[in-house]
């Protein structure tokens, strides 16, 4: 069946809210639905609607895999708090962890931290809190890249392992399914949402591990984390589509306090685009340049190179990974 879309110039956030969340009730009726936040606008969207929908009905989790930038699990349940709604912070650090030692291919990379999202992690949480219901955020433009086949799945009973034909009583609510990105924007502030979730820079599903060339080790991502709080520190407000910092495989001879350091190199990526599909480098100050180099040259042990891409997208992507 086609999808209606509903394009944001088009969309009455208040209305469509008050809609999908009666939808939401009648679907779910007395029974208890579950959700997996992760802080992006979409996700953030869903929890709301979920929440005024069903209240303590919808349980709400927030998967800790390790790859998180710096507070990120405490900062989210504290604006979901804010706003009234509980969010399980589930600790599942070490089990990432397991699943990415020794990986170094970026789609093995990719496919250790789906899998381990899906089939243990929240599979686990689906299967033991009884819900019958999964709330998901996934929008028009993600269903168009699986239908295209740029994206392997959306479709969570899939991803959890589950034959759909068994899965009786599992039933999928998308609530976004009509809008893009815009669209949802405009709902997560009508929602409540604070500035810093509605407008938020997009992020990768695998978080720091895409960030990273190489293996994502425990010390590594304590490296790219360090890194992406000063970058992002650094370039909020710039303007940009998205900045970030990557971690690169290869050592480089530097010194430090007149001795030899071979160290760590950082390369940051600045980009202006309009929908991620091309995108070229953000003319940056030389100044704010110069002042990154000198913040995670000294603020971040054991790097000793920073460089700035100025390749555009193609035949460059935006993450490295
Ligand atoms: P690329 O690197 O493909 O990135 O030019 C385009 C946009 O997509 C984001 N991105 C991802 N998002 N899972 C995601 O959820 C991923 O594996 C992934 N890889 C890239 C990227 O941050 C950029 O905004």
């Amino acid at each position: 069946m086609a999808i209606r879309e509903i394009p944001a110039d088009q969309l009455d956030p208040q209305q469509f809210i008050t809609e999908q969340a009666a939808a939401i009730a009648e679907r779910v009726g007395d029974g208890v639905a579950i959700n997996a936040l992760s802080g992006g606008v979409d996700s953030s969207a869903v929890t709301m609607l979920g929440h005024r929908a069903l209240g303590d009905r919808l349980k709400t989790y927030f998967v800790d895999n390790a790859l998180m930038r710096e507070g990120e699990p405490e900062r989210i349940a504290a604006i979901f708090a804010a706003l009234g709604v509980h969010i399980d912070i589930i600790d599942a650090r070490e089990e990432f962890l397991a699943a990415l030692a020794g990986i170094t291919d970026p789609e093995e990379k990719r496919e250790a931290v789906t899998q381990t999202f899906y089939k243990h992690v929240f599979g686990r949480l689906v299967r033991e809190s009884g819900a019958r219901f999964l709330l998901q955020g996934t929008i028009l433009t993600d269903v168009d890249e699986t239908v295209a086949g740029i994206k392997r799945q959306h479709n969570v009973f899939e991803q959890l392992g589950i034959d759909p034909s068994e899965a009786f009583g599992y039933e999928i609510i998308e609530p976004l399914v009509q809008l893009r990105k815009d669209g949802v924007r405009k709902v997560a502030q009508a929602a409540g949402l604070p500035e810093e979730i509605y407008n938020r820079m997009p992020f990768p599903g695998p978080a720091l591990a895409a960030r990273i060339i190489g293996e994502a080790t425990r010390e590594r991502l304590d490296t790219i984390r360090q890194c992406t709080s000063i970058v992002e520190r650094e370039l909020a407000g710039c303007g940009a589509f998205q900045y970030m910092a990557i971690l690169h495989e290869d050592r480089v001879t530097g010194m430090r306090d007149g001795e030899r350091d071979f160290g760590m190199q950082i390369e940051l990526r600045c980009w202006d685009s309009v929908d991620a599909r091309t995108a070229t480098p953000t003319r940056l100050p030389w100044e704010t340049l110069e002042a990154l180099a000198a913040l995670l040259t000294s603020e971040v042990p054991g790097v000793v190179s920073v460089t700035y891409s100025i390749t555009t997208k193609p035949p460059s992507t935006m993450e490295a990974v």
